[in-house]
């Protein structure tokens, strides 16, 4: 199937060469970054850059918007795309709705659209394995859907039909288990590099606490810790090392009071 993508950021830098690799051609890249579209097309096998938004005479059956949510709706003003031609989002936290009212009020031709949200955390540089990246799929077409989903299957074996508040619920929890992770990890780094420590130290540490939640049923009761002992002493000590940057130790209070709720 030919295929395009408008945007190409970390979901459309390995979405693409996924979609490539299962036997898909990707025709044409935009980017607002002329040059963030050449590094991408080095990427593929025979993808052009697209100098504008306008598609009008591009042969590719899907285009993939795979831009800022908030980006959203500046490109669509100006994207032109040939008739019966497929678009889909990528975003866990915009609806099809969202998609479907822009494309009414700027696509001067109706448009089939559709959602192809990977449930997974990209950056350009981190290999993806795609076979295990959930893909949640939603669309009001029969038609879209068939091919949503031969594309899915095609680069992913999870495939699930997801509608606008399952994605929002899904976005949100994915929030706290990659996102705010991820913070929580980097503070853990600036601590132990303020105090040159390594980080290699708390790897073991790191992987057997994702072991155990994804192995626990309640992952609440296989919390640790000094909040979840309730061992006010050392709170206070820790609080008290955190004089210096009181975001994290707002953000110790916080944690700490919603672990000892759970006790
Ligand atoms: N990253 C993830 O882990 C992840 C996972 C699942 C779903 N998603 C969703 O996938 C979509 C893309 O995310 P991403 O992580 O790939 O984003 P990203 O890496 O930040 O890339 C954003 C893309 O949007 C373009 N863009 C930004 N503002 C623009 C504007 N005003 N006009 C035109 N283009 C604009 C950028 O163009 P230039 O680079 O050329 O400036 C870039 O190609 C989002 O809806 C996001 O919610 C992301």
């Amino acid at each position: 199937m030919k295929i395009s993508f408008i945007g190409s950021g970390n979901v459309a830098w390995h979405l693409s060469q996924a979609l490539e690799n299962a036997g898909h051609a990707v025709v044409e890249v935009f980017s607002r970054e002329n040059r963030n579209a050449v590094a991408l097309t080095k990427q593929l096998y025979n993808a052009k850059v697209q100098k504008d938004l306008n598609f009008a005479n591009s042969d590719a059956a899907v285009f993939f918007l795979c831009v800022s949510d908030d980006a959203m709706e500046e490109v669509t003003r100006k994207l032109v795309l040939p008739e019966g031609s497929i678009l889909v989002h990528t975003s866990g936290s915009k609806s099809l709705k969202d998609l479907d009212e822009l494309v009414e009020v700027y696509s001067e031709i109706p448009q089939k659209t559709g959602v192809f949200y990977p449930l997974q955390t990209f950056s350009k540089v981190f290999h993806v394995n795609f076979e295990e990246v959930p893909i949640c799929i939603e669309t009001e077409s029969e038609d879209v859907e068939k091919v949503l989903i031969t594309l899915a299957q095609d680069i992913s074996e999870v495939t699930y039909s997801v509608n606008s508040d399952e994605r929002k619920v899904l976005h949100l929890a994915a929030v706290f288990a990659c996102n705010f992770t991820n913070h929580l990890l980097g503070i853990s780094q600036e601590i132990l590099s303020h105090n040159n420590l390594e980080m290699k130290l708390l790897e073991p540490l790191i992987k057997e606490t994702f072991n155990k939640a994804l192995k626990s049923p309640k992952i609440f009761n296989v919390q640790t810790g000094p909040a979840r002992r309730g061992d006010q002493k050392i709170i206070n000590r820790h609080l008290l090392s955190l004089k210096e940057t009181p975001d994290y130790q707002r953000i110790y209070q916080i944690l700490t009071e919603s672990i000892a709720k759970k006790n």
